[in-house]
């Protein structure tokens, strides 16, 4: 081979290494970001990223852009590992034309999505860009639409992770949107489809770019984002945790971790855990956390819709993704945003063979008018529709009250459920005692002499009748009323026996869940 080759292979390695130059590189230091190189090289595995397309160039020859190429063309794209498991990996160069969209780096990012596809690995897109090259015009967004539909044909086969971790206007939000997570770091990155020029032009509100699409916005207001990042390397080690809970596609199972923490702990703090009185909150999340392989709990839509929580932990080394009613918000009710927050992440779960746990202390949907005009009915069948169709093992665990349609909507024996447990403490039944007295026994207290003791002594016939899980056990809805300290060897016991689990959905081209 001839110096001369390799001399100019070197020199065009060099300069996609170089990507904007020194100056625009220290200017995104300046902002507190990594570039895009630096971005993917602390993400992987040390030493295996394989970069593919680091020669490639625009083909735009307007607005001057002849003579204005960079190799690798503001994205770089290859394959590593994470944790040993293979990933691909696109990351945009702010520095190279603001990390915008072109042709031919849409043509590159394409490229990996259809290997990631075939191979079958995680597709992971650190996203910083300007947006649609605006030299380029359609050509750009011709490109924008290839990725759509690679994130589309992709989605439920091999996961997809998007990091937004500086800009993301305009049709660029999309591909995270349909994406199965989207983190973002606080204060340097935002999304939003019109920016606050256009919004205060269009609808004369001022709004400021972190208000309107910072970080927190879609983390707590909008559901956009599930994670929220502090810094890039926060952002890229969350990547990695997440990854770890996760099978590498729909063919196979999550990885199993083991832990010296033995699936047969009691967890005696659980006996006295929930409250006597039924209207008292308790954190949920503690629950969740003493029930977890060595306490580890890496919640999803932490920010979001707080009266349900879910997120993944491991029972036994294997993954688990847990959904829990949170008591000590909105009293765990079920509305529209957690209905929504709910469904998503089951159908995520079962797409990718993970099983489920159900933790049910629910006193109902939330009622009221912004709730049925804002379609909770729709929305609430979202969850029932994805807890129903769900074909992964299910376990749901009974821990307080299981009140009317979110009795069925979370995980009862009706809607396929493997294993129904309960604590003593659940209470099932249509309604809490005090409606259904109401309306029971309406006539009968406006007719007594003192309403207030015909009331007390209805409302503790009906608690005695119906505040407690034995009517569902008599009747088989429930599997096993179980002494709390015993959860988690039930949990490991029941998912143990469910690995093999095989239950199918007839042949159809997809259902048609109410969205
Ligand atoms: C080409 C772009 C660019 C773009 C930025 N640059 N955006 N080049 N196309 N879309 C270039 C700038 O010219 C500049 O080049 C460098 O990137 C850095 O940009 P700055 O403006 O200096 O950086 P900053 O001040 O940090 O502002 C970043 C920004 C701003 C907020 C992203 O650049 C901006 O508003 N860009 C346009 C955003 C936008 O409207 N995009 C189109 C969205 S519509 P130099 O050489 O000076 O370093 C869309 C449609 C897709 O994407 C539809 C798909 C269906």
């Amino acid at each position: 081979m001839s110096r001369d080759v390799l001399e100019a292979l070197n020199r065009r390695l060099e300069a996609n290494r170089r990507g904007g130059g020194q100056a625009r590189i220290e200017k995104q230091h300046q902002q507190g970001k990594l570039t895009g190189r630096e971005r993917v090289e602390f993400f992987l595995d040390e030493g295996s990223f394989e970069e593919t397309d680091a020669l490639v160039e625009h083909g735009c020859t307007d607005f001057g852009m002849a003579d204005n190429k960079i190799s690798g063309d503001g994205v770089i794209t290859g394959h590593g590992r994470v944790d040993g498991r293979p990933v691909f990996v696109f990351a945009q160069d702010f520095t190279v034309f603001g990390g915008s969209l072109s042709e031919a780096n849409a043509a590159k990012i394409c490229k990996i999505m259809d290997l990631a596809l075939k191979v079958g690995a995680p597709v992971i897109g650190l996203n910083d860009s300007g947006g649609a090259r605006i030299q380029e015009g359609v050509a750009s967004l011709a490109g924008y639409a290839d990725i759509f539909l690679r994130n589309t044909i992709s989605s439920g086969v091999v996961p997809q992770i998007s990091a937004v971790m500086g800009p993301c206007a305009g049709g660029a939000v999309y591909s995270p949107a349909i994406t199965d997570f989207v983190f973002m770091v606080e204060e340097t990155s935002y999304m939003f489809v019109t920016g606050p020029d256009v919004i205060k032009t269009v609808t004369h509100e001022e709004v400021t770019k972190e208000e309107l699409g910072g970080a927190m916005t879609h983390n707590g207001v909008s559901g956009v984002a599930h994670f929220a990042a502090q810094n890039d390397t926060d952002c890229l080690a969350q990547i990695r945790k997440l990854l770890s809970f996760l099978p590498a596609n729909n063919a196979e199972a999550p990885p199993v971790v083991p832990t010296d923490d033995a699936p047969d702990r009691e967890i005696p703090e659980l006996d006295d855990f929930i409250p006597a009185d039924a209207n008292k909150p308790y954190d949920i999340k503690k629950l969740i956390r003493w029930t977890a392989d060595d306490g580890d709990f890496f919640e999803v839509h932490e920010h979001f819709a707080k009266n349900i929580v879910v997120g993944f932990i491991r029972i036994g080394g294997r993954t688990v993704g847990v959904i829990a009613n949170q008591p000590a918000h909105l009293a765990g009710t079920l509305d529209i945003d957690s209905s929504v927050k709910g469904a998503r992440f089951v159908r995520f779960c079962d797409a990718f063979n993970i099983p489920l746990w159900i933790v049910e202390d629910v006193p109902g949907f939330l009622p009221g008018t912004a709730q049925e005009w804002g379609g909770i009915i729709m929305n609430g069948a979202k969850l029932l529709f994805a807890r129903a169709e769900a074909t992964v093992p299910k376990v749901t665990v009974i821990t307080r009250k299981a009140y009317g349609g979110a009795y069925c909507v979370m995980g009862s024996k009706h809607i396929r459920t493997d294993v129904n447990l309960a604590f003593p403490t659940a209470e099932i039944a249509v309604m809490g005692p005090q409606g259904a007295v109401n309306i029971l026994y309406k006539n009968e207290i406006a007719a007594a002499d003192d309403k207030e003791a015909a009331r007390e002594n209805k409302v503790a016939e009906y608690q005695d009748r119906f505040a407690n899980p034995f009517v569902a056990a008599e009747k088989g809805y429930l599997d096993e009323v179980i002494v709390p300290r015993t959860l988690r060897r039930k949990l490991a016991a029941s998912f143990s026996l469910l690995a093999s689990k095989r239950d199918w959905m007839p042949a159809k081209k997809h259902g048609n869940i109410p969205l």
